[in-house]
């Protein structure tokens, strides 16, 4: 191609994914992130499949690599030493896998996506069939111990809506005391205004500390941490990617029936989240019983589990939210006090759960809705490149640049195409 020659997006989007390539496992972004994210690489995963086929496996497959004997599978994966990002692998001591890592996890996609390609590659998808059985155990043990049909977060980071308001009044139970004094590294790299503040920073830190403190001993973590909340993000995605797992265990002629007792659990729990002042389903401090009184992006992802019970609510919350700003879907509540439009998941939207809600709107038979939303992410990234995530109200690039997922979503749902008007 001559050097002159405008690239299109999809171009850009590939040259994205391949730059941030270090080898098997695709970093967020250069600079800001750089290991392996769990949902980052699973939806990295999503965009090389439309170009490269054996690295997308070789990006799912490098996940699991790192997946701990007890079936958890990390968030980060600390794949090379990058003394630049804090907090590296000497502050979570987390040494339980084959990997050094984190901790905690993230939100289970993999089996959604696993499920998606499954047709293209059979016997890889066969071959990562046990791991996701495993991790998806793990979540109801680990973080369900009580079989609630709800499953909690231990940390604000294993949402993977980090900073989101619904973690504020649960993380005053935790203690900061013995924190001490740190450098962050993120606040060197993106504006400060668009990252969390100090004092929820130092709960990040302190829950790391007591995980550490306990060995990462999951049973021990979720009987005594102050900081169990009940996420109806995670819960619907772990029940969507239950499905999906259902569904390769029909093709790979494997027992689906304790999946069927999994998914019967988690759909009877998405009452609990219920909310009707919010007309939501939201957050619950599995410690005290309190919920959250508003909405957010994750309200949504009970369609995209196949929940739709209180579809009619939800769509009435949707349109309230698509009044207050241009770009669907906010983060957060768009008409709450604590809507913050900039900074990170306090107001932002993000292609990621775009495609999540969007996808769920489309399964109960919202294609307008579906369409909206599909166009509105073809819109910010259109508009303004590939960052991180965007601002709901002028569509201002936010966080990092040359962001893997954004360019994954731009492949994945062909956004190039979005002419064509086709969901
Ligand atoms: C931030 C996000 C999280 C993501 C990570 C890497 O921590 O909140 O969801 O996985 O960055 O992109």
């Amino acid at each position: 191609m001559d050097d002159q020659t405008p690239k299109s997006h999809d171009e850009a989007a590939r040259d994205i994914l391949r730059g941030n390539d270090r080898g098997g496992f695709t970093v967020p972004t250069a600079g800001l992130y750089p290991y392996q994210w769990n949902w980052d690489s699973v939806f990295a995963a999503m965009g090389f499949a439309t170009f490269d086929r054996d690295r997308a496996w070789r990006e799912l497959e490098t996940l699991f690599e790192a997946q701990w004997p007890d079936g958890m599978v990390p968030h980060i994966v600390f794949r090379a030493d990058e003394p630049s990002y804090f907090p590296g692998p000497s502050v979570w001591q987390a040494d339980k896998g084959p990997l050094p890592s984190s901790g905690i996890s993230q939100p289970p996609v993999a089996a959604t996506v696993i499920a998606r390609l499954a047709a293209q590659d059979p016997d890889r998808a066969a071959r990562l069939f046990d791991p996701l059985d495993r991790w998806h155990r793990w979540w109801h043990a680990a973080r369900d111990p009580d079989g609630t049909g709800v499953i909690a977060i231990t940390h604000p980071w294993e949402s993977g809506r980090d900073n989101l308001p619904d973690w504020d009044r649960p993380g005053d139970a935790v203690d900061v005391s013995g924190v001490g004094t740190y450098t962050r590294r993120d606040t060197s790299l993106v504006d400060t205004d668009q990252r969390p503040k100090k004092k929820d920073y130092d709960r990040y830190l302190a829950l790391v500390q007591f995980g550490v403190d306990r060995g990462w001993d999951y049973a021990r973590i979720a009987a005594e941490t102050p900081f169990f909340v009940a996420d109806p993000g995670i819960t619907a995605i772990l029940l969507r990617a239950e499905r999906d797992l259902r569904a390769l265990a029909e093709a790979f002629g494997r027992d689906p029936v304790p999946i069927d007792a999994r998914i019967a659990r988690l759909e009877a729990g998405h009452e609990r989240l219920w909310n009707p002042d919010a007309g939501a389903y939201v957050s619950r401090n599995m410690r005290t019983g309190e919920r959250a009184p508003w909405a957010t992006s994750a309200s949504f992802l009970p369609l995209f589990a196949g929940v739709t019970a209180r579809k009619a609510e939800l769509l009435g919350t949707l349109d309230r939210f698509s009044r207050s700003v241009r770009y669907l879907v906010p983060s957060f509540d768009p008409d709450s006090e604590l809507f913050d439009p900039l900074r990170y998941w306090r107001g932002p939207a993000w292609a990621i759960v775009n495609w999540m809600i969007a996808d769920g709107l489309r399964q109960c038979g919202e294609d307008a809705w579906a369409a909206r939303i599909r166009s509105d992410t073809a819109k910010l990234i259109g508009e303004s490149g590939f960052a991180e995530y965007f601002g709901p109200l002028g569509a201002e690039p936010c966080g990092g640049g040359s962001f893997s997922w954004t360019a994954a979503i731009w492949l994945a749902w062909g956004l190039g195409t979005i002419n064509e008007g086709t969901v």
